[in-house]
């Protein structure tokens, strides 16, 4: 694609490096980030209209903290510290950073210089999310303050001179309550870019560059009906019609009626010029996992098997020119920056085979963030079901079963997450309804799903006694999954689904609800 308008962001290690090119996005401005070790050549060639230096947890005036060539500055860019980015830019440029005698962490109010051109239109006393232990004692040559709080006397300096701005505390998370505005201001004011990152001319680009790429070649996809690998295939679909082939493999762990959904999307009476098969394999996958009921064993015997029949069909088509994958910018990051990846390592079981036979990957995602993957997708006209859809792992409900995994068990999962997920739909539309549209409740969670234990337990239905399964509702929230914490669902909430399962799935007897976070616990429960 041609050189386009961007501001890139150096990651110094803090856990917000993302988020800053995501909210950079926001303002249709493109943005990537990259390790503190990228060359100055390298930024050369970017040439950037604006750099950004994130927080990290190191303080600035060790030697063996990440850094950066002081050439930098002599590059004519604009650039933005954040936190320890902040006390980079102090330190490097010879002012003084230490200690703070009063270390500031959360909600905080800050009186900022409002004719300081990142604070334009922003209150000049507004909550912020500070997260600090050093300060800039001393701001360098050619800085002024242009922000403090009760504890912390430079949370802001500036150099307009030479567009060289620094903030103590986060504009990039939302606790910062004006601080969309302040990277707007930086976007826009300081680097001077016009704003050309359009979702909408994504999908068209991406479609005409595919196009040239492959030109006659045949592609494979293994579509699993989730958000990436949907809209994923639909790109090139669009891009090459029929020479595209889309395996979706249905193990008989998806959610109910799931299989029939993606059919009815992607396959002949669906909307899209594509060759599709649906294996349904759901016999061979219980057969393996019959009697196992060790959650490693589970993953593994799912992520083989689904490897095996994928390459069983994939040779059943031949040759291939392209395999397509689904990776998007976070997968890229992560991997790229060196980061250890092992929390999510173990998700990885479903990866593609190695050895179908192919001669390049395509990645059609690997620049778009979930949300901008989910906007393209609404630009594609994918229905909002696959587009909106939670994130389900590749095991699906094999590790939604607690121990060995039987058609009955299977069945109960299904109807009770159905249940549970339409009263959460329908709670939500309500909520919105009462509360004028538009916004969301906040207790909407970012996953939610049903699990069934591995316990029986004694119950009374009618005049008889029971012993059946305990079904677990799970609803977290969560922003990178890393981490989460149990939402408060509404009680009255709870109550229906409860009831709903108890009444109408046979074998339950029993709703209990995990209100455990992430850490100690997991999201899934296996
Ligand atoms: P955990 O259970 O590790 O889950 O807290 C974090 C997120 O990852 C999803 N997940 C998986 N996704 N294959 C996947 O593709 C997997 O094996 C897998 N295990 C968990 C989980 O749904 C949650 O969103």
């Amino acid at each position: 694609m041609a050189k386009q308008e961007r501001v890139i962001v150096i990651d110094f290690g803090g856990q917000y490096n993302q988020l800053i090119a995501r909210r950079v996005r926001e303002c249709s401005v493109y943005s990537e980030v990259y390790p503190n070790t990228i060359s100055m050549d390298e930024i050369r060639e970017l040439s950037p209209k604006g750099i950004i230096f994130t927080g990290g947890p190191s303080s600035a005036y060790k030697e063996d903290s990440p850094s950066i060539s002081t050439e930098i500055f002599e590059l004519g860019i604009p650039i933005l510290g954040i936190c320890y980015g902040a006390h980079l830019m102090a330190h490097l440029l010879g002012g003084k950073v230490g200690s703070a005698p009063v270390s500031e962490y959360g909600r905080t109010e800050v009186s900022l210089i409002p004719s300081s051109v990142i604070f334009k239109n922003v209150s000049m006393d507004t909550i912020v999310w500070m997260s600090h232990t050093d300060y800039i004692a001393e701001v360098p040559e050619g800085f002024s303050v242009t922000g403090s709080t009760r504890s912390c006397p430079v949370a802001a300096m500036a150099d307009p001179s030479r567009k060289f701005y620094a903030v103590q505390f986060h504009p990039e998370v939302n606790h910062t309550v004006e601080g969309q505005k302040i990277i707007r201001n930086f976007v826009y004011n300081v680097c001077g870019c016009v704003g050309e990152w359009q979702i909408s001319s994504f999908a068209d680009k991406m479609v005409e560059s595919l196009r040239e790429k492959i030109g006659s070649g045949r592609v494979l996809c293994a579509l699993s009906g989730g958000v990436d690998s949907s809209v994923a295939a639909v790109l090139l679909s669009k891009a090459v019609g029929k020479q595209l082939t889309c395996v979706f493999v249905d193990h008989g762990l998806l959610r109910k009626d799931e299989g029939d959904e993606v059919e009815a999307v992607f396959g002949p009476s669906g909307a899209y010029d594509l060759n599709f098969i649906r294996v349904n394999a759901a016999d061979r996958f219980y057969q393996k996992l019959s009697g196992v009921s060790e959650p490693e064993s589970k993953r593994k015997i799912i992520g083989e098997e689904f490897i095996r029949v994928f390459e069983e069909e994939s040779k059943k088509i031949g040759t291939v020119d392209y395999l397509v994958q689904g990776t998007i910018y976070p997968d890229v990051i992560e991997s790229g920056l060196g980061k250890s990846a092992t929390i999510k390592s173990h998700h990885n079981v479903g990866g593609l085979p190695d050895y179908v036979d192919f001669k390049e990957i395509v990645e059609p995602l690997r620049l778009l963030f979930k949300d901008e993957v989910r906007a393209v997708g609404r630009e594609l006209g994918i229905p909002e079901h696959l587009v909106s859809r939670q994130p389900f792992p590749g095991p699906g409900l094999g590790v939604r079963i607690i121990g060995a995994v039987t058609p009955e068990k299977i069945k109960i999962v299904q109807e009770a997450d159905a249940i549970y997920r339409e009263e959460v739909a329908k709670a939500v539309e309500s909520w919105r309804e009462e509360n004028k549209g538009g916004k969301f409740p906040d207790w909407l969670p970012d996953q939610y799903f049903a699990a069934i234990t591995n316990m029986q337990s004694v119950g009374v239905m009618g005049d008889g006694r029971t012993y059946d399964y305990a079904v677990a509702l799970r609803a977290v929230h969560t922003s990178d999954f890393m981490t989460a914490d149990a939402v408060h669902l509404p009680w009255e909430l709870l109550d229906i689904v409860t009831n709903r399962i108890v009444n109408e799935v046979k074998g339950v007897n029993r709703v209990l609800y995990d209100c455990t976070s992430k850490p100690p616990g997991t999201i899934e429960l296996e």
